[in-house]
């Protein structure tokens, strides 16, 4: 009976395949003139002169803007965490501090109109060398900048002592390159003034109230005059969960030509107007016993950032939770500014580039002990948190190792490098183990139960694409005795209860338990109603004793039952709504460390003569609390094991030295896996009901199933080949 559980397919399913899901760009609106961004082809210096009179005298034009022309945004200083966005205001000045930049918009009539004027734009710039993010330099040049999210550095212990008594010591670094988040729907944003100074902004984002909010501040316009709609992405992968210049220059675009204006990137404007993944050059060193045992960790890592926003990229965050070394463990973080636009999150933040380091080690030093990889990461196991001293909520991670290492027939692997071989080809394991942040954000919603006695679920929190819609539907049709499909849910808007972004796999913790809430709420006052209300059939009894099935509720001691729209239509209304507040104790305050976990396991083929990587197989174990759904979390664990191929197999953005701007500006010169890169993906899930993470069970999942594919992999290839790569993405040049 229950629905929570079950393999349901998705809600949204029907819209998306049949083009019905209507994202940003998607939206009818005759009346909407079409915007047109130019930006700069310099990286650093001053516009000296633009010239826009033949862009403003081509065909269809409505107004050209530039930082001459273009209305002053509110110069009020803001952190670009909060709200979330890159604080260099876009056209408010002359000064060139990126590549890609926009200094001009164009609008028009039609969209062709608006892009062709914008060639016609004339800039003579004054020009200067950028500075550039140099992974052989980075330690030098990297500055420690104000603290951020958490404690950029940590120290538990002496690690210093830890290390120079150790009898096994591995110290190595490990770079990856920056990469874009290349979501298949590029960012968009359409502007619709009312009569009455109501903005409305139909925007690509993870984020409807965050963007109400960088907008009313940058904009002057209080919150409550400002509307955010998204209802569908067509991915964010943290590239939408911040606000970008194009969103304010359509806002200000459309006031200045008095109607709607709509700005959709192009795919080279991915590369600039919105963030990117910031390079990380990360060392580690481990200290152990021979048994391998950990004495010490010590993690470091330098990311590159904008000029104007100290974007920390805490890549060594996972170091201060994942094992225990008895001596000290500490990390630092720090920055280098370059001419480049902010970077932002992507696609499992931070740990999914600091297990590549942190796990690509400890797979260095068990091959330094001799101790096997599975039975290695079983001996640093720990049940304790070392950087709070707090016990686990709960930590499968050994049933992650043991399970995962089972269904992969890891006791087949010989362990020597070069030793297993398929006809020609080299063949390799690989294991890494991994940590998630779980995020705790308080979330509200509202359900509504209708007079036909079906059910509405409402909050501004968002469906990424995971199955937001779907297991919402499942957890208020079980709170309410309904039937899924009975229960619709709309998402993405700014009138709706106010709730958090989909950011850090925290939906179905979060805006999902305010879900459950508000259903319990409506039940109970439509049991009230059955007790107190008109003609009430239950008069006289308990609540307790009512149960809720089938759409009605139910006395079963008395063998009476009444449905719900007859028990809204007897009390004469046309609905019943239920509020619902998730308010989740902060991270620091909580009795208890609170992560998801996982194991995975990498099969890879190597051709010896081309240095070709093949993933032949690949195995999944998952602790991510009570799964809500199987069939929507196999599926992201799917997609974010493929992210993890892209990570360490293709994905890079390269940067010219001497121009400072990104250059592989599309999907031909940035390598993403297709099917035909990707196996069958084995997917287990080892977790259960974690009820300090969330009344629902859950724990975050999404994002941990990207964590560790990385080195998962570059530790079958050294397996295979004997070579170890530090370097990411793994080319073919690199095994050669
Ligand atoms: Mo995700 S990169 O936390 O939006």
């Amino acid at each position: 009976m229950n629905a929570v559980g079950q393999p349901i397919s998705r809600v949204d399913g029907r819209l998306k395949v049949t083009g019905g899901a209507r994202y940003t760009a998607d939206i009818p609106l005759a009346a909407a003139a079409h915007a047109a961004i130019v930006y700069s082809t310099i990286a650093r210096g001053r516009i000296v002169s633009i010239d826009t009179a033949a862009a403003e005298s081509a065909p269809g034009v409505l107004v050209v803007l530039t930082h001459k022309n273009m209305p002053r945004m509110n110069p009020v200083p803001w952190s670009h965490l909060r709200p979330q966005g890159q604080t260099y205001l876009p056209l408010q000045d002359d000064q060139i501090h990126y590549a890609g930049q926009p200094i001009a918009l164009v609008v028009a009539a039609t969209l062709d109109q608006a892009t062709h004027a914008g060639t016609l734009v004339q800039v003579a710039y004054e020009r200067q060398s950028p500075v550039v993010f140099d992974q052989r330099t980075a330690k030098q040049d990297a500055v420690a900048p104000p603290q951020r999210m958490w404690p950029l550095s940590s120290l538990i212990g002496n690690t210093d002592k830890a290390l120079a008594d150790s009898a096994v010591k591995i110290e190595r670094t490990y770079t990856m390159p920056d990469r874009h988040h290349n979501a298949m729907e590029p960012h968009a944003t359409l502007a619709v003034w009312d009569n009455d100074g109501t903005l409305t902004l139909y925007d690509s984002t993870q984020m409807v109230v965050g963007t109400r909010k960088l907008a009313s501040l940058v904009l002057g316009v209080p919150e409550e005059k400002i509307n955010v709609v998204c209802e569908f992405l067509g991915g964010g992968f943290g590239g939408k969960s911040w606000s970008w210049p194009h969103t304010l220059l359509a806002a200000l675009a459309a006031k200045v030509v008095n109607r709607p204006v709509r700005v959709q990137l192009t795919r080279a404007q991915m590369y600039s107007m919105v963030g990117h993944q910031a390079a990380t050059v990360q060392t580690i060193a481990l200290g152990a016993y021979n048994d391998g045992k950990l004495t010490g960790l010590r993690h470091d890592s330098v990311n590159p950032t904008s000029l104007f926003d100290d974007y920390v990229e805490y890549a060594a965050l996972a170091s201060r939770h994942l094992w225990r070394a008895s001596g000290g463990i500490s990390t630092s973080h720090r920055v280098v500014r370059v001419n480049r636009n902010s970077p932002v999150v992507l696609r499992a933040p931070m740990e999914a580039q600091g297990h590549f380091a942190l796990e690509s080690a400890m797979d260095e030093l068990a091959y330094a002990t001799g101790v096997d990889p599975v039975e290695l990461r079983l001996r640093n196991d720990t049940d304790t948190d070392p950087y709070s001293g707090r016990p686990f909520s709960t930590r499968a991670l050994r049933e992650c190792l043991t399970k995962g290492a089972a269904r992969f027939g890891w006791d087949r692997r010989t362990p020597e490098p070069r030793s297993m071989r398929d006809g020609r080809y080299l063949v390799g394991q690989g294991v890494a183990a991994a940590i998630f942040t779980h995020w705790r954000w308080p979330a509200k919603a509202r359900v509504t139960l209708n007079g036909d006695g079906s059910a509405l679920v409402e909050a501004a929190a968002h469906d990424i694409g995971t199955g937001t819609y779907t297991v919402m539907a499942q957890v208020a049709a079980d709170a309410l005795g309904l039937a899924p499909d009975r229960v619709a849910v709309r998402l993405g808007d700014t009138r709706l209860p106010e709730s958090h972004p989909a950011i850090g796999s925290s939906t179905a913790a979060n805006a999902t338990a305010a879900v459950l809430l508000a259903a319990r709420a409506a039940r109970e006052k439509a049991v009230e109603l059955a007790l107190a209300g008109r003609d009430a059939p239950f008069a006289g009894t308990e609540p307790g004793d009512v149960m809720v099935a089938d759409g009605r509720l139910t006395l079963a001691k008395a063998n009476l039952n009444i449905t719900y729209a007859e028990l809204l239509a007897r009390n004469g209304l046309s609905g019943l709504a239920g509020d619902g507040g998730y308010d989740p104790v902060e991270e620091v305050n909580g009795p208890k460390a609170i992560f998801s976990f996982s194991a995975v396991f990498a099969e890879v083929r190597v051709d010896p003569d081309l240095g070709l990587v093949r993933l032949n197989r690949f195995v999944g174990a998952y602790d991510a609390g009570r799964i809500l759904n199987p069939k929507t979390a196999r599926s992201q664990a799917i997609g974010g094991i493929i992210w993890g191929v892209g990570q360490v197999l293709l994905e890079q953005s390269e940067t010219d030295p001497a121009s400072g701007q990104f250059i592989n500006r599309n999907y031909s010169g940035y390598l993403v896996p297709t099917n035909a890169d990707i196996p069958e993906l084995d997917v287990l899930f080892v977790g259960g009901f974690d009820e300090e993470a969330s009344p629902l069970g859950a724990k975050g999942l999404g994002e941990l199933t990207a964590v560790s594919v990385a080195p998962a992999i570059t530790n079958a290839v050294y397996h295979a080949t004997g070579t170890r790569i530090r370097d990411l993405p793994v080319t073919l040049e690199k095994l050669l």
